[in-house]
Order: structure tokens, then C-alpha cells, then sequence
């Protein structure tokens, strides 16, 4: 036995002495590991409760709980393990074992969620990430505020199902100050913009909601996890959506909501005209659908511009969605919904009994940042180094591709459609790239049956724009091959 001071757990014993603890005797201990023993249920080699938790739980004396521990020493029931404990004997072999089988839990076959990518490797150039580099992001200023929020007292024992309160006033000062009326009493903080999907799919009294086609694939996964009938409406990033066609297949399949992604959508990039947020209003009225704004790349947008959201044109029963994970620190987890007072207490109701609630340091670490100023200052100092990737991203992109492959100009967030010839096959480039050190997604499951584009996305704000470059050149050379 190696020296270790982890110490072996211990059986559980079930004592049967109704009433008083402190009656339990030599003779009632012996009774309970005898029962168990000869029915076979205690496993050879575990360990007895300690003779001073026996002392703890039931009062017995330690004299007596060694008593009655010697007592089945005697009988060959357990060995006295010096230091370890009392560990319970191998039965003498009368009869086999036999092993009963567990029924398994059921659980949904080949769940799509939990199919996850392998982790990329540390060294790969990342083509096709969402994520901002490491250099743009403010570490040092976020430990500030977290080693600021350890220390404030109150926080520890604190949690509110809907958020931090002087949080949500924040966030719902900085939606006001955006042309987005928000109130914080209509605010609910998430984990991520991913649980504010969470809480509003489960939500839902309709089972069938639409989204674009392609859409983010891990929304539209978990919406396929919640059992709903989840419609593709086709959006390609060259020339907008159609809404007549999206007119039909709402007409036919009705869906009780529609999520979108109206800035920079993922992955296409796509970002909504002022006219096409305004017919999709009136559609939402039409045939009477919810919509869904999931608005993760306003922050992101060139010279640390603003455009409105959904919201902002629909009121109040737009819900509308948006996170602080990938513009401020991917490991914070933080985004939030912003609703009315009529669904409020559903959302809520929801995500209490989800996860009763999010974490109120970090949600306090958040309000400490945006409190001090650090997150719009952030925001200013990052978007000129991105709008400069960006640029530098374009550039490389004129210069290496070959003929037949465009992209889209987005203009800002993380992302830029990719769009290769239909003979390039899309999964072999991707094992291609791979074997020079890049990634690039394909992303096929984002789409509704066979994809009406053929492509991938291009993340330019994961890697400085050198490193970046040698991903694209090692990503065109391969293009080239395949067209060859
Ligand atoms: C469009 C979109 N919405 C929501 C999410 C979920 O993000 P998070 O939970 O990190 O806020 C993502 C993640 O990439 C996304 O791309």
C-alpha cells in the first residue's frame, strides 16, 4: 500500500434502531455487517465507517465500536488493517457471485449536442474559429475585477435566479444608451447566449420554430435536442435572404418562432439590411411567429459603430439575445436576454429550475468591469486591431485565392464566408489543410439537408494577421490542388 494520506471510502451501513441514536450498541453494529455480509452485499476488501464516525454519528464509545469491530475479527468477517481500518473478508467460497446487470438510463440515441469536435491542437492555425485572439482581450483588467469582487463581502452566500441586480441595471443602461429602450427588471443573465437559447426553447409552448439556413449549428442542435421541428429558411451571404421563398415555407410549415442572428451571422456573416429586419416584422405579424434576435456581433462591428438591432424596430416582444463571452474572455460564460414583463416569470421559471442560477462572482466581476468603464474602453481599443485584420485578412484573400472562389465583406464580427467551387470537396481539403498545420470547419450539419452553399467559414480575429496569412496561403495552395 502506497504511503498516501487520500484515505479509502467507506461502506455505508443501514443501523436499524429507530429512535434514539444514542442506543445503538456493540450488538446492533455486529447485527448490521453480519446481515450484510452473509446477504452477500458487502464487497470483499471495503472498508468499515471508522470507528470514530460510528463514535460521531451514533455516540458509541470508541471502546465499544472497536468491541464490537474485534467481535467480527473474531469471526472472520473483517481484518484489522493497522492504521487503515477494518476491511470487510472475502466470503468463503460457497456459491458464485453473481453479477446483476444495471438497466442503463435511457438517454436520446446519438445526441447531436454531445458530438463534440476533437480539440484542436495547440500548434494547428486556426482557419475557422469565432474566437478573438489573447492579445486583444483584457486579462489583466478582468483578474482585476474578480480579485476586486473576492473581497466584497455579501457576494459569497448570494445568488438571484434572474442575476445580479446591479448587473442587469448596467447592461440595461448600456442597451438605453444603444437606442434598445431595456429595463433591468426585463433582463435575465445567462451562461452564455447559448443557456438564453437553453431557457427560451424550453420555454416555448410551439414545437416547431424556423431559423436561417445555415444557421449556428449549436443552437439549432440543442433546438433538435428539445424535440422541436426545427425549418431552414436558405440565407446566402452574396445576396441576402429571399424573403419570398421564406414567405412559402413559413406559409407551409408555420413555425411559432423564428431565430435569427442579425449581425454577423455565424457562420455566413451575414448581416441583415434595415429593409429586410422590417419585412421580417411584418412577417413575424402575418403569421404570427416570435422572434428570436440572437445579436452576438453588435460589438463587433467596423470603427466601433452601431447599427439597431431587431429589437429596436419590433419593441418589446422581440427577444432579444447577446453575450460578453467571445468579445471580452470565451471562459466567462456570461450573456443574457432581454424580454418583457409578461414572459419574464416563464424565462425565469425556467431557468430556475435549470440551474437555480449563474454564478453571482462572475456575474459581479462583469458589473465590476462595466462599472469601471474597462468594457466600452475595451471595446474602442480592440475594434481598430480588428477592423486592421480584417483589411489584412481581404487583402490576403485578392491576393491568393484562385479564380472561382469569392468571400463575403462583412465589415466586422469574428466571421467571413468562404465560398469554394462545387469540385472542390470540402471534407478532403479539411484533412488536407490539417496535414500542413491549419483547420479549416466545413460546417455541414449547419445546414438543412444538402447545403445550397458550398464553402467554409474564416475566422480572422483568432490569429495576428502573420500567422493568419500562413493558414491562408497553406489553405489556397490547397484550393488550387483540388481545382488542378
Ligand atoms: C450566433 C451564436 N449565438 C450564440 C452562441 C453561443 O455563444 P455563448 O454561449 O458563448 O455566448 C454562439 C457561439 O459561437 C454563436 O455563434
Amino acid at each position: 500500500m502506497p504511503h498516501t494520506s487520500i484515505r479509502e471510502p467507506y461502506v455505508r451501513l443501514r443501523i436499524d434502531k429507530p429512535g434514539s441514536a444514542a442506543t445503538v450498541t456493540r450488538g446492533d453494529i455486529i447485527q448490521a455487517v453480519m446481515r450484510e455480509y452473509s446477504s452477500g452485499q458487502l464487497p470483499p476488501g471495503s472498508r468499515l465507517p471508522p470507528v470514530r464516525v460510528l463514535h460521531h454519528q451514533f455516540g458509541l464509545s470508541k471502546n465499544t465500536a472497536h468491541a464490537a469491530y474485534e467481535e467480527l475479527v473474531a469471526r472472520g468477517v473483517v481484518k484489522n488493517h493497522k492504521r487503515r481500518g477494518y476491511f470487510v473478508q472475502r466470503q468463503p467460497a460457497r456459491r458464485q457471485q453473481t453479477s446483476i446487470v444495471q438497466p442503463a438510463p435511457l438517454l436520446v440515441p446519438d445526441c447531436p449536442a454531445v458530438a463534440s469536435r476533437p480539440r484542436a491542437r495547440r500548434d494547428l492555425i486556426e482557419l475557422s474559429s469565432v474566437f478573438i485572439a489573447r492579445e486583444l482581450l483584457p486579462l489583466p483588467r478582468i483578474s482585476e475585477c474578480i480579485r476586486r469582487v473576492l473581497k466584497k463581502p455579501g457576494l459569497q452566500y448570494m445568488y438571484d435566479a434572474q442575476g445580479y441586480e446591479p448587473l442587469r441595471r448596467l447592461i440595461a443602461q448600456r442597451l438605453d444608451r444603444r437606442g434598445i429602450p431595456a429595463q433591468a427588471r426585463d433582463i435575465v443573465v445567462t451562461t452564455g447566449s447559448q443557456q438564453a437559447l437553453d431557457i427560451v426553447g424550453r420555454a416555448l409552448r410551439a414545437r416547431c420554430i424556423a431559423t436561417e439556413d445555415p444557421t449556428y449549428g449549436i443552437g439549432k442542435q440543442l433546438f433538435e435536442l428539445q424535440h422541436m421541428q426545427v425549418i431552414g429558411l436558405p440565407l446566402n451571404p452574396f445576396t441576402g435572404a429571399d424573403l419570398d421563398g421564406w414567405r412559402h415555407r413559413i406559409e407551409a410549415s408555420k413555425p411559432g418562432a423564428f431565430y435569427l442572428t442579425t449581425n454577423f451571422q455565424n457562420p455566413t456573416g451575414y448581416s441583415y439590411s434595415t429593409a429586410e429586419l422590417m419585412a421580417l416584422l411584418r412577417l413575424s405579424r402575418e403569421y404570427r411567429f416570435g422572434l428570436i434576435e440572437d445579436d452576438w456581433g453588435s460589438d463587433m462591428l467596423s470603427y466601433s459603430e452601431f447599427r439597431p438591432p431587431l429589437r429596436a424596430f419590433g419593441g418589446e416582444e422581440v427577444l432579444y439575445i447577446n453575450s460578453f463571452t467571445k468579445k471580452l474572455l470565451p471562459s466567462l460564460r456570461l450573456g443574457y436576454l432581454l424580454c418583457n414583463s409578461r414572459i419574464l416569470p416563464s424565462l425565469l421559471a425556467v431557468k430556475r429550475v435549470c440551474t437555480l442560477a449563474s454564478s453571482t462572482l462572475i456575474e459581479a466581476a462583469l458589473c465590476e468591469f462595466l462599472e469601471r468603464g474597462y468594457f466600452d474602453a475595451h471595446l474602442r481599443a480592440m475594434q481598430p486591431q480588428l477592423d486592421a485584420w480584417y483589411q489584412s485578412c481581404l487583402a490576403r484573400l485578392q491576393a491568393l485565392m484562385p479564380e472561382g472562389v469569392r468571400w463575403t465583406t462583412p465589415g466586422g464580427g469574428p466571421n467571413i464566408w468562404l465560398e469554394v467551387p462545387r469540385r472542390v470537396d470540402l471534407q478532403r481539403l479539411a484533412d488536407r489543410v490539417a496535414l500542413r498545420g491549419a483547420a479549416i470547419q466545413t460546417l455541414r450539419d449547419w445546414f438543412f439537408g444538402t447545403p445550397h452553399l458550398h464553402g467554409i467559414r474564416l475566422g480572422y480575429a483568432q490569429h495576428p494577421p502573420e500567422r493568419f496569412s500562413v493558414g491562408l496561403e497553406i489553405l489556397a495552395d490547397e484550393i488550387r490542388r483540388a481545382l488542378r
